[in-house]
């Protein structure tokens, strides 16, 4: 007897010591994880939804300037602040690092329980190279330039491998400073790696050593990789492959035509080789999630308008075949095709976040789709600080995707969540969930019509769905119409409060248009539960 109690004592004792051991155990970094159908940003353990925004480029480079910033930006209801960081401040001379910004964010972020992005601006931001510090500016036989119509710009050439090794060093020793000071706290989300890089001006470099390497051979380990991914390239880099005669060899206008296409993709190519290594050095010392964002074309533009090579969609498998250390691509998505562009970016493993949006009324209903509809894990209009009425539409957005993020991270990995958004061009959208085609459209009752509306619905249980936005309404039909039919049983409007459902009034009057809709009028952004039945 003695002998047993004193082995249960030693196994009761060793599982306590292990429990403390484990929960004394730091949370890893943040890190991307995929989960189900979704990849998520999983930031101390669990996963977290970015409700955030970005910066004007100079707000954080005065620590002065951000403090009244701060509580601002918090009673908006952000959780995150993406903002610069410019390799100019932080090694003004060469060699010699200075953090004194880096720490003055964090100490100014935590109190309010804030968390950031870095966005590293150095070699390059909007293609040009202002954000490099004059000690590389101006040492042009160092940190050659790249030639355009027979001029040199001031602009990096990313075929300078003492110019990758400068850049890389400098954002090393960032991260490796982060690690020191932010290694436990995570105050730091994710870095992005320049900003909107690419030849503007131009279709490609053309200095010397990028014209002697645009008539060498295409790099095999591109032919290599397009090949081995043929099935899931984008669709225009595939078709201008094929158009060509899918070789496996040749020179850059060989395999691609002697188009600006070619000078895009070996841009694209050169830029992504640089940003892959600058990107594996900084994982080298702190491994966090970093992107690179990408400057949009618009439809009718030509490589060159926009930054040429840049990771526009079509040129997006060239960047995955340049290396491995970018986590993922991002858009800067102030376009009108909202919807269109997500899909673009969201496909073939990359997951959906966007570093610059438009904020405003339209981000308000944008970020609905966002996370609802691409299983985004972030949304962040750019020039926030110019939009801090707490009672704007955006915080009205943020506060609701707030109080339902962890149900809307579960449901983003089990596949049982859309998000739409929904105007006169776009009146309606239909999704099949929880074993029921689910028809939303603009709201109207009693002759009155809402002219836009924007949510998301989330399969809660069985019968049973909860959503949120404003201005739509929504019908179930059973998806085998040999069946029975459905009804809806009851709406209540509610809160999460701490992840409970707190409901509300029940709405089964005008509000939900005496059971034949299930309705979110347009005054303001509501939570609501619906749960159907069934009837012979
Ligand atoms: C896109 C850039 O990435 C930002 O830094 C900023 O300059 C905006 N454009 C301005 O609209």
């Amino acid at each position: 007897m003695h002998t047993r109690l004193s082995a249960l004592s030693i196994l009761l004792l060793s599982t306590c010591l292990q429990t403390a051991v484990l929960s004394a155990q730091p949370a890893a970094a943040p890190h991307l994880e995929k989960k189900g159908a979704a990849i998520q940003l999983i930031v101390d353990d669990k996963p977290f939804l970015i409700l955030g925004g970005e910066l004007h480029n100079s707000s954080s480079s005065s620590l002065e300037y951000m403090k009244p910033l701060w509580p601002k930006l918090a009673a908006m209801g952000l959780n995150t602040i993406i903002t610069p960081l410019s390799w100019e401040l932080i090694e003004p001379k060469e060699g010699s690092y200075d953090f004194t910004l880096v720490d003055g964010l964090l100490a100014q972020a935590r109190p309010l329980h804030e968390r950031i992005v870095f966005l590293w601006l150095a070699s390059w931001k909007n293609g040009m190279s202002s954000y490099a510090p004059v000690w590389v500016k101006q040492d042009t036989r160092r940190f050659p330039r790249i030639v355009e119509h027979g001029t040199e710009v001031e602009i990096l050439s990313p075929m300078s491998a003492a110019t990758q090794e400068a850049d890389a060093r400098a954002y090393a020793a960032l991260m490796q400073h982060l690690k020191e000071v932010d290694g436990q706290e995570h105050t730091v989300l994710m870095m992005q790696v320049e900003n909107e890089v690419g030849v503007l001006g131009d279709s490609r470099d053309h200095s010397a050593a990028a014209n002697r390497a645009f008539a060498s051979p295409v790099p095999p380990e591109l032919t290599a990789s397009l090949k081995a991914h043929r099935d899931t390239l984008y669709p225009d880099l595939r078709a201008l492959w094929d158009e060509n005669g899918d070789k496996a060899a040749g020179s850059w206008a060989g395999v691609f035509g002697d188009t600006s296409r070619a000078d895009e993709v070996f841009m694209a190519w050169h830029y992504a080789r640089f940003i892959q290594a600058v990107t594996a050095r900084g994982k080298a010392a702190y491994n966090l999630p970093m992107y690179v964002n990408t400057w949009l074309a618009g439809d009718d533009s030509q490589p060159g308008d926009y930054p040429s090579g840049c990771p526009e969609p079509r040129v997006v498998d060239v960047w995955k075949a340049a290396g491995q250390a970018i986590d993922f691509y991002a858009p800067d998505l102030y376009a009108p095709n909202f919807v269109e562009w997500s899909r673009r970016y969201h496909r073939d493993g990359n997951p959906l976040f966007m570093p610059e949006a438009r904020g405003g009324a339209v981000g308000a209903a944008n970020v609905f789709y966002a996370l609802g509809e691409e299983a985004g894990f972030g949304f962040s209009p750019f020039a926030i600080e110019d939009d801090t009425d707490p009672k704007a539409d955006l915080p009205a957005s943020y506060s609701v995707l707030a109080s339902l993020a962890p149900m809307i991270a579960e449901l983003q990995s089990a596949g049982a969540i859309h998000g739409f958004v929904l105007d006169k061009s776009r009146p309606a959208a239909e999704f099949v969930m929880n074993g029921y085609t689910v028809h939303v459209s603009l709201d109207e009752i009693f002759g009155e019509h809402a002219d836009s509306g924007y949510g998301l619905i989330m399969a809660t249980g069985p019968n049973e769905f909860t959503g949120a936005g404003k201005g739509f309404r929504v019908t179930f039909a059973p998806r085998s119409p040999a069946g029975p039919q459905v009804g809806i049983a009851a709406v209540d409007e509610g809160t999460f409060e701490d992840g409970k459902w707190v409901p509300g009034r029940r709405l089964n009057g005008d509000e939900n248009d005496q059971g034949k809709n299930w309705r979110f009028d347009r005054p303001q952004v509501k939570v609501e539960k619906v749960t159907l039945y069934r009837f012979e």
